[in-house]
């Protein structure tokens, strides 16, 4: 492989009073960064011009330094190309290695323990069936995917290029605003509407913003350990709260955190359960947010992929108080590795929000919001939700019937209306945990639900990501985890 021009930027220099010739030095500096390692075969050399110049010698000093390096073997010409470190020179010592840590450093945040999620969330690209979090994009979305990327860059301007609005650009903002209000029922105004770089991060600033070390949180139990894991890097102290078939239990809240200064849900789809909060618990949730001054993070993961059943409009949209940041993301719409999400940001939190985003990393890369904002004003965002959906839909209902035809007596498989994942639940007894480790030794990856519980006894099942695999994929696999899992 060609290596970049390093070279251009290496520090060269020479030695005006020290007697050596110049063309020597040259050719003594060449040769060590070679010997050394610093500039690796396939370097291409600057031009003897260039160096000639970033020198201030005579052109005919380094050409000679080049000839003489040339004679020796450590570096090669390409007619034409230049002259480059010889690509093969066997007896190059190796640059020195850094050596590992011999012990690993101990965060002062929070206790190392805290993350064992972090280790499950980097096999996230893994391509196996049934991970979760991975979406499909289609030859259309691919397609035009790139033909506006190639606009953008074309049409890349002093504002593309400097800094700009931390919000995020407001035509992305605006075509979000609307699309949240069609679909969602979310109430806002677009300059309400901060950009991030997914909910990861609007999580984080919304912790920033409204709480201080020990401040007491609710968080859904089960739930999404990101989030709790996030609160303890924050050193909040996260709550955990149960939820039932009607979603998170208030009630249960109120017993055990009152004061609580925020709560942490999933309303349209409980993670992992896949529970949508009920139209009674949304206004009891309210109703106690009002009444104690706390704030509601609504994470409206998936809301793009509802299949079935009436959509409950967001919890947003119900609040009549400005208690509820709204957290959307496009890494599920679209795809994770893009990085861009938003958040509904309530007036009176707005300078706060937008303050610690700033300090945080300033603004949203520019290049990939006007991809987007156009890909939304064309109406290509609206067809891409529209097919993957019915995509989505054919894959989870291959999921499972698959495994209720082969695995009934073992799994009780909850179809959910909405999202990228199920969850198939064991019946007698069986540790989800063991399924794990089994299903991984057999290539299928699935995640114990019991590592989500906190403080709740947990149900032991399966979560079965179903949104990145084709159909093709999907029943084969899924018929080998019925056959392991019958044993
Ligand atoms: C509950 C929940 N919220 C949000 C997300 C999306 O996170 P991000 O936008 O940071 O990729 C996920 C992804 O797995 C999730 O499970």
């Amino acid at each position: 492989m060609r290596s970049p021009g390093w070279a251009d930027l290496y520090d060269w220099r020479l030695e005006r009073n020290g007697g050596v010739p110049l063309f020597r030095q040259v050719y003594a500096q060449v040769r060590s960064a070679v010997l050394s390692g610093a500039l690796r075969p396939g370097t291409k050399l600057p031009s003897s011009r260039a160096m000639a110049s970033a020198l201030e010698v005579a052109r005919a000093s380094v050409v000679a330094a080049y000839e003489q390096l040339l004679a020796e073997g450590y570096v090669e010409g390409r007619h034409g190309s230049g002259t480059f470190v010889s690509a093969d020179l066997p007896s190059l010592p190796r640059p020195a290695r850094r050596r590992p840590p011999t012990r690993a450093v101990a965060p002062r945040a929070v206790p190392a323990r805290a993350f064992p999620e972090f280790e499950r969330a980097t096999t996230q690209t893994e391509a196996r069936p049934f991970n979760t979090g991975r979406t499909l994009l289609d030859a259309r979305t691919m397609e035009t995917w790139r033909k506006l990327t190639h606009r953008a860059v074309r049409s890349l301007g002093a504002n593309d290029l400097g800094y700009s609005d931390p919000c995020g650009l407001i035509e992305l903002r605006r075509g979000l605003g609307d699309y949240l209000q069609a679909v969602r029922a979310v109430r806002c105004d677009p300059r309400q509407i901060v950009i991030t770089a997914g909910t990861q991060h609007a999580l984080d600033i919304a912790i920033r913003v409204l709480l201080a070390p020990g401040d007491e949180v609710w968080v859904e139990d089960p739930g999404y350990p990101l989030t709790h894991a996030q609160l303890l890097l924050a050193k909040a102290r996260p709550r955990p709260i149960p939820v039932d078939a009607q979603g998170i239990v208030v009630d249960a809240g109120r017993r055990v955190a009152p004061r609580a200064r925020a709560a942490f849900v999933t309303p349209s789809h409980q993670f992992p359960t896949g529970v949508a909060l009920t139209m009674a618990r949304r206004l009891e949730l309210l109703a106690w947010a009002r009444a104690s001054g706390a704030f509601i993070i609504e994470d409206d993961y998936t809301s793009e992929f509802r299949y079935s059943g009436a959509p409950l409009a967001s919890l947003q949209g119900l609040d009549e108080d400005e208690r509820v940041i709204y957290v959307g993301t496009l890494n599920k719409a679209l795809f994770p590795g893009l990085r861009l999400g938003y958040a509904v940001v309530p007036q009176a939190l707005l300078p706060a929000f937008v303050s610690a985003r700033y300090l945080m990393d300033r603004q949203p890369p520019t290049l990939h919001q006007a991809v987007v904002a156009e890909f939304m004003q064309q109406g290509h965002f609206a067809a891409h939700i529209r097919r993957m959906r019915q995509m989505y839909r054919e894959q989870r209902d291959a999921l499972a019937a698959t495994l209720t035809r082969r695995a009934a007596g073992r799994l009780a498989v909850e179809v959910p209306d909405q999202g990228m994942h199920l969850v198939a639940y064991l019946k007698g007894g069986a540790a989800d945990t063991e399924i794990e480790a089994a299903a991984q030794r057999a290539g299928i990856v699935v995640r114990a639900i019991s590592r989500f519980y906190r403080a709740a006894p947990p149900r032991p099942g399966l979560m079965l990501g179903f949104s990145g695999f084709p159909r093709q994929l999907i029943v084969p696999a899924a018929a080998r985890l019925a056959a392991l899992i019958n044993g």
